[in-house]
């Protein structure tokens, strides 16, 4: 396997070093004392080491520790709206009358913001109580107070030139320009995939603002229910997310129950007074709906507000233009929870599955298969057990059933959610690290194969047993939900999509099978490896994508017959390159 950290971090560009080291002098200046100076900035360590795709020697955090951390730092931080030329010393000198800053950051969203962590929640009280509200405005406002600021210039010496603009922190993927760039000089195939690992995955500051995020909103629904906790799930936290993707949070209502002091001393317990409803989904629909007006009404930010509250799951969908986040927010959802939990286990126990997940998922997203719209295609959920399912396969396994998690799992990780079995260990260590050393070059092209030839119409995939199993319905693609035993992920999933998979997953396979091992020479620009199964589809030519004469499984396997034995055709590897299209 490829050597990490190849790729993006030894190319950063100059000013991104500069803006590292003024960054690291100011909150050196700033940090408060006795506080690890956790400063943003990919090299420096984060929280959660698994989380923002560290490297394998940081130590691994569990999934719960990681979030509540998290959560705590969010409730130390405020984020601020800030004219463009604002003077980046004086703006934290002035806040740091307020206490001691920890780290800030800035980025572009509607306009520029800063995101400002201070070391006490006590500073943010202060900074709050010292804030004005809006006056003398042509439009009315509600005088709603949060953690969401405007930061307004009094005189023209906290301004500065164009050219000394605060330095802006990406919260988006490189364009495809410059990703296919990066993958060309990669120095082989597992090089490429782990560019690409590193140019797609939530950055340390992404993470940070969608926690805060959270946060922000949780401030909202706090307002009805106190002591109430919003928790992000889904693929902001479960290892696989990629910039720009969706911010799926749960408003948690169990917590409020946790605070409560039972004094049981004497001949009497207290309780709330609770109003009855006919069923705990009308319960979530009435809950969903209140928070949905209240955050349409008076949340800072926030457009858009859908309630989808006739859903199997019910929903708020709405955005929040100053993160740049398609917020859905469902209420009560710990299965979710605990499969984002499932997922950052095995994402965090060998470096290989995130790089394959990810290459997977932009191969899925660039011909198509998936989408941000629902639909009858494969979700980017259904890919990630995929590839979990097929590593679990492998010879030895490089990932371990959920049965055998289970297995390891003790006393104190037993969990059952709404009469579901959810229990497996917790604790990465004690997870014995798997044998296989496989390269990535090669789990890719087996994946394509694998699942190219996938007996579909007769198998289910299932990774709490790691084995294919007969599918006990007809929807042309099954995959068990690990937890809800009985339901399949992937139901909506048509045959014609399916079908759409299993063609380029084959044709895939085929266009790895030809590839040169080695990178061309870096002056040249034809796409190769990872980067040629990323291109549109028509600009590679393959024996696949012309008419098809014969069934497509024969096909494929007689030319990969053919491939294999003419081991001493020097041509094969540059004839996949040759057909196929610089435009990208
Ligand atoms: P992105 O496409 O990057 O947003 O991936 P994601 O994993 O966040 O997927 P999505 O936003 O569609 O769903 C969020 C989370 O909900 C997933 O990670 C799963 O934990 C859960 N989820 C999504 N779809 C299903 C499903 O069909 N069944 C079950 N049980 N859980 C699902
Ligand atoms: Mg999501």
């Amino acid at each position: 396997m490829a050597a990490r950290g190849v790729g993006l971090l030894t190319r950063l560009p100059l000013h991104s070093q500069r803006r590292s080291r003024v960054q690291r002098s100011i909150s050196r200046h700033l940090c408060c004392p006795g506080t690890v100076a956790a400063n943003v900035g990919s090299e420096e360590q984060p929280l959660g080491g698994a989380e923002t795709g560290s490297e394998d020697k940081i130590p691994k955090k569990r999934f719960s520790e990681v979030q509540e951390e998290r959560r705590e730092q969010a409730q130390r931080t405020v984020l601020i709206r800030c004219p463009n030329n604002v003077n980046e010393k004086k703006f934290l000198k002035y806040l740091s009358q307020h206490g001691p800053i920890n780290n800030h950051f800035f980025y572009e969203s509607f306009g520029l913001h800063a995101v400002v962590e201070f070391c006490q929640k006590d500073s943010v009280d202060s900074l709050q109580n010292g804030t004005h509200t809006p006056k003398q405005r042509t439009d009315p406002v509600i005088p709603f107070k949060s953690r969401f600021l405007n930061l307004k210039l009094k005189n023209s010496s906290n301004q500065i030139p164009q050219q000394s603009y605060a330095q802006t922190n990406k919260q988006l993927p490189p364009s495809s320009k410059k990703l296919f760039e990066l993958l060309n000089y990669a120095e082989n195939i597992d090089d490429q995939l782990n560019t690409l690992l590193k140019a797609f995955q939530l950055t340390e500051e992404n993470v940070r603002l969608r926690h805060l995020t959270c946060s922000l909103i949780e401030d909202i629904a706090a307002a009805y229910f106190p002591g109430c906790v919003i928790w992000p799930f889904g693929s902001s936290v479960n290892t696989f997310g990629k910039l720009g993707c969706d911010l799926d949070m749960f408003l948690d209502l169990d917590e409020i129950g946790k605070l409560d002091v039972h004094k049981n001393a004497g001949d009497f317990l207290m309780e709330f007074q609770m109003k009855t409803v006919p069923s705990e989904r009308i319960a979530t629909q009435k809950i969903l709906s209140v928070i949905g007006e209240c955050i349409d009404n008076f949340g800072p930010s926030c457009v858009g507000v859908q309630k989808i509250l006739n859903a199997r799951c019910p929903l708020l969908r709405f955005s929040h233009q100053a993160s740049g986040f398609q917020c859905d927010l469902t209420v009560n959802n710990s299965i979710a929870l605990k499969s984002s939990e499932l997922l950052y286990i095995y994402g965090s126990l060998d470096s290989r599955v995130r790089a394959l997940v990810f290459s997977v998922r932009c191969w899925a997203r660039a011909h198509s298969l998936t989408s941000s719209i629902p639909g009858t295609w494969i979700t980017n959920f259904s890919l990630t057990v995929m590839v979990i399912f097929f590593l679990q396969r492998r010879s030895p396994p490089i990932l371990p059933t959920l049965d055998s998690l289970k297995s390891l799992a003790d006393a104190e990780d037993r969990c059952i959610l709404n009469g579901h079995n959810c229990t497996f260990v917790r604790d990465l260590y004690k997870i014995k690290p798997s044998g296989n050393t496989e390269t990535l070059e090669l789990l890719l092209k087996e994946f394509f194969e694998y699942f190219g030839n996938f007996a579909f119409n007769k198998n289910s995939i299932n990774i709490r047993q790691g084995k294919e199993q007969n599918k006990p319905d007809s929807s042309p693609l099954y995959i068990q939900n690990p937890f809800e035993t009985s339901l399949n992920i992937s139901k909506n999933v048509s045959q014609s999509q399916l079908q759409k998979f299993v063609d380029l997953a084959r044709d895939s396979a085929w266009i790895l099978e030809q590839e040169d091992k080695s990178q061309p020479s870096l002056s040249s620009k034809q796409p190769w490896g990872l980067a040629t199964l990323l291109l549109p589809p028509g600009a590679v030519s393959t024996p696949l994508s012309k008419k098809k004469k014969k069934p497509m499984n024969e096909k494929v396997k007689g030319l990969l017959a053919s491939i294999k034995s003419s081991t001493t055709d020097s041509s094969k590897g540059t004839h996949g390159k040759r057909a196929i299209s610089t435009q990208v």
